[in-house]
């Protein structure tokens, strides 16, 4: 682990009906006051319809709220999208942006990423923005190519360790329960942090996350690895118990 604060984020997805959300970070929040400084920060990024409720449940808590897009515009004709002021508007204070399955799901390329990144900062809001490489990305030895070709592009310039964060999250890893070797992974996050200390004068300050089938039982050995910052959490983050437990496994 770095002595940067490590940043725990949770990725809710396209989960939860409102009582389950509000249920489920009131626990987080409820545990967060008791346990006092964690020593790490938490994240969590609810769906744009439970932001509001989330914040208010988490209200004067160490538990901070995202959203999980945002569109590069400040406002206009954009049926179905969110602007990142909107969610500033609810209370968020971060959005993930490059999500893997925004980028094959909604054929997402890093230029329109780095546009949202930069609509995001305008609107005052935290960028995480996710790269990773496919299965087959990896099997022909080009990892490293892909990651940082997606860094390259999709952080603005301007960037900041106070405004973004990286999460690394090898596609292969997502939602599989497969997860990236601790020299995998050390591999990576060493090249990303080498590329952002070539691009940005605090770039040894931003906080790079490891994201991919983390989870209570592996979470211990993730965090210990150099520039490993912290995780971006999915399925784990929905169930209370091996969330809090990763949480203390990064603080
Ligand atoms: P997972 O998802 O933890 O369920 O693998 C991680 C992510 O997609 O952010």
């Amino acid at each position: 682990m770095s002595q940067i604060r490590p940043l725990v984020a949770g990725n809710w997805k396209m989960n939860c009906l409102r009582t389950d959300g509000v249920a489920l970070a009131s626990g987080l929040a409820e545990k967060a006051n008791a346990k006092g400084d964690l020593g790490c920060d938490i994240l969590i990024c609810p769906p744009s319809t439970l932001i509001s409720d989330i914040v208010t449940v988490t209200d004067g808590s160490a538990v901070s709220v995202g959203g999980q897009d945002c569109h590069f515009a400040a406002s206009g004709a954009h049926t179905g999208d969110v602007a990142a002021s909107m969610l500033g508007d609810l209370g968020a204070s971060h959005v993930i942006l490059g999500h893997s399955e925004r980028r094959a799901d909604h054929a997402e390329s890093s230029t329109l990423v780095r546009l949202k990144a930069m609509a995001a900062h305008k609107a005052g809001l935290q960028t995480v923005i996710c790269v990773g490489e496919t299965e087959q990305e990896r099997d022909l030895g080009a990892t490293l190519a892909v990651v940082n070709g997606q860094l390259a592009v999709s952080v603005p310039e301007g960037s900041t360790a106070q405004n973004t964060v990286i999460a690394y999250e090898p596609v292969w890893a997502i939602g599989t329960g497969r997860t990236a070797s601790v020299t995998e992974v050390a591999e990576v996050h060493a090249a990303i942090r080498a590329e952002l200390k070539i691009r940005f004068t605090d770039g040894d300050g931003f906080r790079i996350l490891y994201g991919g089938s983390v989870k209570p039982s592996n979470a211990r050995e993730l965090m210990a690895v150099k520039d490993v910052d912290g995780a971006l959490v999915g399925g784990a983050s929905l169930k209370l118990d091996d969330f809090w437990q990763i949480i203390e496994s990064c603080a």
